[in-house]
């Protein structure tokens, strides 16, 4: 499948985008009121006892906002954030050093954190129980292990996949938070926020067709907001409406349902290549030339949400709504 604008996925050049758009604190973070007023209390709670936060565990769909909630989880504790990722590190060794290396009191966020390998999975164990590691020196049988201490620190770790997570891994995180799609009205206030550090005009009918289009993703608000902002400058006076913002997202190919191209090929392959479903996951990868993992976390979790897909025991199925939604009747 091809790359597409609506790709949940961060690229390259959101990254300037990105940072600059970040909320630093809490009280700027919108939406998921759940998992951040739970963490308002850990976190005030820890300041008053003086201690460090429980290991948290941040799970959902890509660009939902969970390294921005690692970022603000520092600022908040005022603490240094120390980043690193699951893929990035392939010894125990390099982990123990990483460990070793954090302060008193200083966030280590693992993103991908379900992407850590067994050994370097099982550095972490002592490490987030007893805040410490244990070292074997000699070999065979004058091999001793010896228990160093390390600084008292919070792990954040991010997941798409908390499926994939191992339980000992899951087990030690005190504060587990699952990221939920946003709503329209919350999107708009993400898209009005960005519009005013990015200085562009936008009107509330604007921000809502913006809104409505993103996917329930502020990575893909904000990506659409600077498409969009490119098309009123060069198009239009520069202010952003309903006309701009329609005009703009029809040529980026994203319909009214916030689908894509993307979205329509998955949805148009169940109901066309397997008479609407049910099909295995694996079988509409292969058909579509996506890799399962990447259906099932970055396409599908939307596609489910919205009911434009029914999972069901023996696969995917096509609702009533995605034939509508296709134009397909489906009687015929
Ligand atoms: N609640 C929010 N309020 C305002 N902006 C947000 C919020 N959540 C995310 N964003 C914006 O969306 C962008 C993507 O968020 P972020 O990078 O934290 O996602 P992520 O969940 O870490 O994604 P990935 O799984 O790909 O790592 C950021 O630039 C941030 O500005
Ligand atoms: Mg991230």
């Amino acid at each position: 499948m091809e790359r597409r604008v609506i790709s949940t996925e961060s690229f390259v050049e959101d990254e300037k985008l990105e940072n600059s758009l970040r909320p630093m604190k809490l009280e700027e973070y919108i939406g998921q009121e759940r998992v951040k007023s739970n963490l308002k209390v850990y976190i005030e709670a820890a300041r008053n006892r003086k201690d460090v936060l429980d290991h948290v565990l941040l799970y959902g769909p890509p660009g939902l906002g969970k390294t921005t909630l690692a970022s603000i989880i520092s600022n908040e504790m005022g603490t240094n954030l120390k980043v690193t990722s699951g893929p990035a590190i392939e010894k125990p060794g390099e982990m123990a050093a990483i460990l070793n290396n954090l302060n008193e009191g200083d966030v280590l966020f693992v993103d991908e954190i379900h992407r850590l390998n067994r050994q370097v999975e099982e550095v972490l164990y002592p490490a987030m129980e007893d805040f410490a590691i244990d070292i074997v020196i000699g070999k065979g049988a004058s091999a001793r292990s010896i228990r160093l201490d390390l600084p008292h620190f919070t792990l954040v770790g991010a997941t798409t996949r908390a499926g994939l997570l191992t339980a000992p891994l899951r087990d030690r995180f005190g504060v587990v938070s699952h990221l939920e799609f946003y709503t329209t009205e919350e999107l708009e206030r993400i898209i009005r926020r960005s519009a005013q550090v990015l200085g562009v005009e936008i009107d509330e009918e604007g921000a809502h067709e913006l809104a409505r289009r993103s996917r329930g993703t502020p990575r893909l608000a904000n990506r659409m907001l600077k498409r969009v902002r490119d098309f009123a400058q060069v198009r239009y006076d520069g202010r952003i409406t309903r006309e701009v913002a329609d005009y703009a997202l029809n040529l980026m190919d994203v319909d009214k349902d916030g689908l894509d191209r993307n979205d329509r090929l998955i949805l148009s392959t169940i109901i066309n290549k397997f008479g609407g479903g049910p099909v295995g996951i694996e079988t509409i990868a292969a058909a579509v030339g996506e890799d399962a993992g990447t259906l099932e976390d970055v396409y599908e979790p939307y596609l489910v949400q919205n009911g434009f897909i029914n999972r069901t025991p023996r696969g995917r199925m096509a609702s009533v709504h995605a034939y509508d939604c296709l134009g397909i009747d489906k009687t015929l």
